[in-house]
């Protein structure tokens, strides 16, 4: 695709939505930054998106270790200002099995990579953003950060709190020419690869082309696909117990297997 951003960094490249974007992404000219822990799926990711003629550079690291993150965003933005910063590295959650309560632990596991990730990868970048006076930040949240799924309380509070944070941050930024755009995904089975696969599947292949496509066109709110997250905006504003009947009912099928 042509692009209007020739400088981004993405982290959680390595497999997924995170490698469909950059392959969607890469193109002649365009630097890109992938972040990832898979250094093997990260270097197989870089090949494809150097064949499409864009300059790469990976960095292996924890979105939970802030200093490194920090380090890698620095040099690449010194080198090539940033112009698209996509906080995409997470983990998804699964809906508990009926009767059992989340593991403990899991909501602070969720949190920390998925909101203090998010937040580790964005407050680097964001104040060079505003002195350049240009720039789009865009947060990762969920269809499940629209509307809370029964059973996945850990995970739905992650992508409630990425939702907040870049709902917040867009009004704020109204005005300094850096855009926000929080981004809403409905669920797509993770694939079966090893170590080293860098296949994309066609439904992350065509839900990366739409969000591809709105982040070019400097949209604030990106929900895939549209129709779900309307109904699921709907039901938020019934009754509760009906509420969380219908979403249950309407995740069914939708959503991984309960872990036994
Ligand atoms: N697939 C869905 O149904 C769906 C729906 C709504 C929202 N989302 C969100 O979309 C984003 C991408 O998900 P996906 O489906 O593409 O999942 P995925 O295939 O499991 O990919 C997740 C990516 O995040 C990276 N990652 C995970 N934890 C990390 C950490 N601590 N430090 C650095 N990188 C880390 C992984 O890198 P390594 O493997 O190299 O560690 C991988 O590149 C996530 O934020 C997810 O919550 C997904």
């Amino acid at each position: 695709m042509r692009t209007a951003y020739r400088s981004i960094a993405l982290t959680g490249a390595s497999s997924g939505l995170g490698r469909a974007l950059a392959i969607e992404f890469a193109g002649p000219d365009v630097n890109l930054l992938l972040i990832g822990r898979n250094s093997q799926r990260l270097l197989a990711v870089a090949e494809e998106c150097r064949l499409k003629g864009a300059l790469v550079r990976i960095r292996v690291l924890d979105v939970r270790d802030r200093t490194a993150l920090e380090e890698a965003l620095w040099s690449f933005d010194q080198d090539t200002p940033i112009e698209l910063l996509v906080a995409n590295a997470g983990v998804s959650g699964w809906p508990t099995p009926a009767g059992q309560l989340e593991p403990e632990g899991e909501t602070r596991r969720l949190m920390d990579i998925n909101y203090l990730g998010m937040l580790n990868t964005i407050e680097p970048v964001l104040p060079r953003m505003v002195r350049r006076g240009r720039g789009r930040v865009a947060v990762i949240s969920a269809l499940a950060g629209l509307r809370a799924v029964p059973r996945m309380p850990g995970y739905s509070a992650s992508k409630y709190a990425v939702r907040g944070y870049g709902v917040a941050l867009r009004g704020m930024l109204a005005g300094t020419g850096v855009g926000v755009s929080v981004v809403y995904p409905g669920f797509v089975a993770p694939q079966e690869v090893s170590d080293t696969e860098t296949e994309v599947g066609p439904a992350f292949e065509r839900v990366a082309r739409v969000i591809s496509h709105h982040l070019v066109a400097g949209r604030s709110s990106i929900a895939v696909p549209f129709f779900t997250a309307a109904i699921l905006a709907v039901t938020g504003l019934l009754p509760a117990a009906l509420s969380d009947r219908i979403v249950t009912w309407f995740a069914k099928g939708r959503l991984p297997t309960p872990r036994p």
